[in-house]
């Protein structure tokens, strides 16, 4: 059936509690990365959940090969961008690489700013158990935490690159063992990203808390995907994971190849176009 391309009448901010009302009702969770006002906008009124302000902006607006030179002064740039833009959805911001790694009180200090200066609803970082103890210390200072397991993209080079985590039963195990940790610490949802799809649903049924899938396949409470993918801007990632949901490079590529034309052939602007 065609989706209804009409934005949704319902323009209510969506709070933590209610992703957890979502998981126990099964309504699935949506959640898209988003970087800026202008579509944190158009996301906004299409009714998604969440808004991930993801360190991948790093990578696919800022053209870095990873996510471990973003910086929290960039994260709070495009977080405030993105919360300008906000009415309706959940507004979560990345915690960047060795913002929050170094000592809790380190953490706590680098999430109480962010939130304190984008007026975001709650941060994100990525690992298991070394940092439940940095989650709970957030948890309990009023900071809501979404966890982040599986591929971890910080820890790209000790994991040797974009693979799929928890493969083999000692891998699945330490991965129930952290997601059962980090909801433990006062997590109130994980993304499970490149995770063999058994693996991700006996976290999920596991437990209370939702989980955020990304190539983890359908059994996750809900899915994320990084925007410029799935809008196919961002042409030169491509995974088995990834759909995507328009062309949008091609439609970009076509209306500049046009207008150059137009402008050099004496085209635009034309009567109507001028004053
Ligand atoms: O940075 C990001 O966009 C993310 C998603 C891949 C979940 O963390």
């Amino acid at each position: 059936m065609a989706p209804d391309l009409e934005p949704p009448t319902k323009q209510r901010p969506i709070k933590i509690p209610e992703l957890q009302e979502m998981k126990r009702r099964g309504e699935r969770i949506t959640m898209l990365s988003c970087y800026d006002a202008l579509f944190a906008r158009l996301l906004d009124a299409s009714g998604v959940d969440v808004l991930l302000v993801g360190d991948s902006v790093n990578e696919v607006l800022a053209g870095a090969d990873t996510t471990l030179s973003a910086t929290l002064e960039q994260m709070i740039y495009h977080t405030q961008m993105v919360r300008r833009g906000t009415r309706h959805a959940l507004v979560v911001c990345d915690l960047p690489f060795l913002t929050y790694q170094v000592s809790p009180q380190d953490a706590l200090r680098n999430a109480g700013r962010v939130m304190k200066e984008t007026g975001c609803h709650a941060v994100k970082l990525e690992g298991g158990l070394p940092i439940a103890e940095t989650v709970r210390a957030l948890a309990s200072a009023g900071i809501p935490v979404m966890g982040h397991l599986g591929f971890t993209p910080q820890a790209t080079h000790v994991l040797g690159g974009h693979r799929v985590q928890g493969r083999d039963p000692a891998g699945a195990r330490r991965l129930q063992e952290a997601a059962d940790a980090l909801q433990q610490a006062g997590a109130f949802a994980l993304v499970l990203e490149l995770v063999p799809t058994p693996v991700a649903e006996s976290i999920t049924r596991q437990l209370s808390v939702p989980t955020i899938g990304i190539g983890a396949g359908p059994g996750c409470d809900g899915q994320v995907l990084v925007l410029p993918d799935m809008l196919g801007l961002n042409e030169s990632f491509s995974p088995r994971f990834l759909k995507r949901y328009a062309q949008l490079a091609t439609a970009v590529r076509e209306a500049v190849a046009q207008y150059c034309a137009e402008v050099r052939e004496g085209r635009f602007p034309d009567e109507a176009h001028s004053h």
